[in-house]
């Protein structure tokens, strides 16, 4: 076991979920195949230094002046970009969503299909147009990412709103493939399909594909506020947010800027039908035909306050002392009007302050839960900024991961939102001593866990590679987050996972090797012991690198959900390795980890492949293919394969899908006939599963 502090270990990873009892279908399998990419190649590494190095000052004086020099090739309303500049940052983070950290800014995707062409991104081009020559004046330093997420930001803070600061650290990708399952594309119907346009589910981040959350004029185009607030909820629930920041995020937003809809012809075609000249503006005639007052964007016409370029908490108060109606826009849609004070009293030219609210906005004030909100961030303008600052940095940065990925010089302390972690106890325990017990505690028995058995002795070597494994692998390369930092493992709701079952029965075989060590975290007690048991097996040099800590055990439960399950085992497999940032050659050597028998029955199946999980080989690969399958049920009902001919050999549908994929079949030959390039390959897979959420480190494999 090679031991070392720093550097050495990479990055990502791979899940063993236990599959759901399913009649899962190999029938889809051509469907299925290549339909989700591998995570490769389609980022540039960040330049961390550059980044670092970034006069963020200088940055933001440059983007002030943009905001203030109005071009005639879309003229500022209010001599003020700043409103569109917030709009374009929210639009890019807001696609985030919880259920599988896929979206977000990080990837500036926003500039690629299918996400340009949505409907809500409309007119978005021309912001991204006029902040070009920021950044090609500031090149590698500062990503479409960062500079879409530093805009929007200056700009509140340049109408005079509350910022906390701004965490750069995004990666551009080179196309939009990954943000191919929000839709709308084949991908998404595949593993996210919505049965009711309006009315999509989660795993979906909105109600409706093409809008970042919700419709604006109501469900379905009802002007029907009160119907609207559920769906406002769960929409912004699907991103992690509560009431109160919802309520901040939306009013706050509505602060700046107006709704577009001079008349009702539409903005013309979106980019992927004319890219060359993208949603030209069919309002108006002559110079000014499309853009300034004849704009049409959404189809909504007008401000939500009286002075849209200036940070208040006039929307609340105009919510709040207003009775509302609904009227059909210049654009044709449902948007609302004051009618009279909330007092009965009525309007006239002088006290009319004409401005508008979306089916939404007025939702706000129909819902006690959030009405209450709307009332405190009316009444206490201090309350709104300290709730508005702190959701709009979470929703810049929620996609961005742990707070020690976050670079530049402006970065605030860490927010609950990224689930910081205590520092490492110090020193450090020596770790050649630990592995020492460890490599003892493999074939000692023990009481907290019968063991597997290996030439009559008890052997526990499996059981510790299933727990770092299962450890490790709830990483989301998508935003950043999980891995086995923190041992989280140890917490709900990851300890009550079905597929986690039997951890904390695996973990007590450990704990008295804990014990000696007071400064010793679980976390690194639980990947030390995979690598241990992985050599002890056979395996080279697995690295590691010390210096993880735990969460507590009363840190808030994290919203975070297991890897996805789906009846189509190889859809399965492409949408996990996408959502962990795997290769398939990974995914596919990292299935063939010595699996413990009794684990596998824990897990409700028949048994494993193998009688002796004591060595690192390529046995499993040679047992995939050198059988025929037979589709079977175990007791407990699991759905499994029993080999043709052979007493006690049982893989799970997710090995076969290994097999019915053509592209993960080659791999599984290569390494069924080539036993050092199966070695090789799943220790640098292993290693880099394990390093995967080592933002600690501040590795720049990792890093980038
Ligand atoms: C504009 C809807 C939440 C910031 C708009 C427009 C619509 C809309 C329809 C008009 C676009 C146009 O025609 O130009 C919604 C809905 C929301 C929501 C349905 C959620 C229920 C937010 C949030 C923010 C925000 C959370 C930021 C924190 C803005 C800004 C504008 C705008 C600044 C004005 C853009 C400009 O003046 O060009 N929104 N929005 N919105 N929204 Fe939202």
């Amino acid at each position: 076991m090679r031991l070392t502090r720093q550097g050495g270990a990479l990055l990502l990873l791979l899940p063993a979920l236990a599959s759901a009892g399913c009649p899962f279908g190999f029938d889809g399998a051509d469907s299925a195949q290549n339909l989700l990419a591998e995570p490769v190649a389609r980022r540039a590494a960040l330049d961390v230094e550059a980044v670092r190095s970034l006069d963020i000052d200088a940055v933001k004086d440059d983007l002030k002046k943009l905001f203030r020099n109005s071009q005639d090739f879309w003229p500022a309303d209010f001599g003020h970009y700043g409103p569109l500049m917030v709009r374009l940052a929210w639009h890019c983070t807001g696609s985030y969503r919880l259920s599988d950290g896929r979206g977000g800014c990080d990837g500036a995707r926003q500039r690629f299909d299918p996400e340009r062409s949505w409907d809500d991104n409309t007119n978005l081009d021309k912001a991204r147009s006029l902040l070009w020559p920021i950044k090609a004046k500031y090149g590698k330093a500062l990503t479409w990412g960062d500079l879409i997420v530093l805009a929007g930001t200056t700009a509140i803070e340049d109408m005079g709103g509350p910022v906390l600061g701004v965490c750069l650290g995004r990666i551009d990708d080179a196309d939009g493939t990954d943000s191919l399952p929000l839709g709308p594309s084949k991908e998404q119907e595949a593993v996210a399909p919505c049965e009711t346009q309006g009315s999509c589910q989660s795993p979906l981040g909105s109600t409706t594909i093409g809008l970042i959350y919700v419709n604006p004029e109501g469900p379905h185009g009802e002007p029907d506020p009160v119907r609207s607030a559920p769906q406002v909820r769960d929409s912004f629930a699907r991103m992690g947010m509560n009431d109160a920041e919802t309520v901040a995020l939306v009013g706050g937003g509505h602060a700046f800027g107006k709704a577009h809809g001079a008349c009702p012809t539409g903005p013309g075609p979106a980019p992927k039908d004319q890219p060359l000249d993208p949603w030209p503006g069919t309002c108006g005639a002559g110079p000014m035909k499309g853009k300034g007052d004849n704009t049409f964007t959404s189809g909504f016409e007008g401000p939500w306050t009286t002075n849209p370029t200036q940070w208040d908490n006039e929307y609340f108060k105009l919510l709040v002392d207003h009775e509302w109606e609904s009227y059909i826009s210049p654009g044709g849609h449902n948007q609302w009007r004051p009618v009279r004070k909330a007092n009965g009293e009525e309007l006239d030219a002088a006290s009319n302050p004409s401005v508008m609210m979306l089916t939404t906005d007025v939702s706000l004030t129909k819902d006690p839960g959030f009405l209450k909100w709307v009332k405190i961030y009316a009444e206490n303008q201090t309350a709104l900024d300290e709730a508005f600052s702190h959701a709009w940095y979470k929703l810049m940065t929620r996609d961005v991961g742990p707070h020690s990925r976050c670079l530049g010089s402006q970065v605030p302390p860490p927010q609950p939102f990224q689930a910081p972690l205590p520092p490492p106890l110090k020193p450090l325990p020596d770790y050649k001593k630990v592995a020492r017990d460890i490599a003892r505690a493999l074939n000692a028995p023990s009481k907290a866990l019968p063991a597997d058995t290996v030439g009559g002795k008890p052997y526990y070597g499996a059981l510790f590679v299933h727990l770092a494994f299962q450890c490790a692998a709830n990483y989301r390369q998508t935003d950043y987050s999980g891995g086995c930092n923190g041992a989280r493992i140890r917490l709900a709701p990851q300890k009550d996972w079905p597929l986690n079952r039997g951890a904390d029965s695996i973990l007590k075989v450990l704990t008295p090797v804990r014990a000696a060590y007071p400064t010793l975290s679980y976390a690194d007690l639980i990947v030390l012991a995979g690598g241990v048991a992985l050599e002890e097996a056979g395996a080279d040099h697995i690295a590691f690198v010390g210096g993880r800590s735990d969460a507590p055990s009363d840190e808030a439960p994290l919203p975070f959900q297991p890897p996805r399950e789906f009846d189509d085992k190889i859809l399965e497999a492409r949408d996990n390795m996408q959502v962990m940032g795997l290769t398939a050659r990974e995914w596919v050597a990292l299935a063939g980890r010595p699996r413990s028998p009794s684990q596998q029955k824990r897990l409700g199946y028949s048994g494993s492949w193998t009688a002796d999980p004591s060595v690192l080989d390529n046995s499993y690969f040679k047992v995939l293919l050198g059988h025929q399958w037979e589709a079977a049920s175990s007791d407990a009902g699991q759905d499994e394969f029993r080999a043709a001919g052979a007493d006690g050999v049982w893989m799970t549908p997710r090995d076969l899908a290994i097999r019915s994929d053509p592209e993960m079949m080659a791999i599984a030959q290569e390494f069924a006939a080539d036993a050092k390039a199966f070695h090789a390959s799943f220790v640098a897979a292993w290693s880099r599963l394990m390093a995967a959420d080592r933002f600690d480190l501040d590795l720049p494999a990792v890093k980038g």
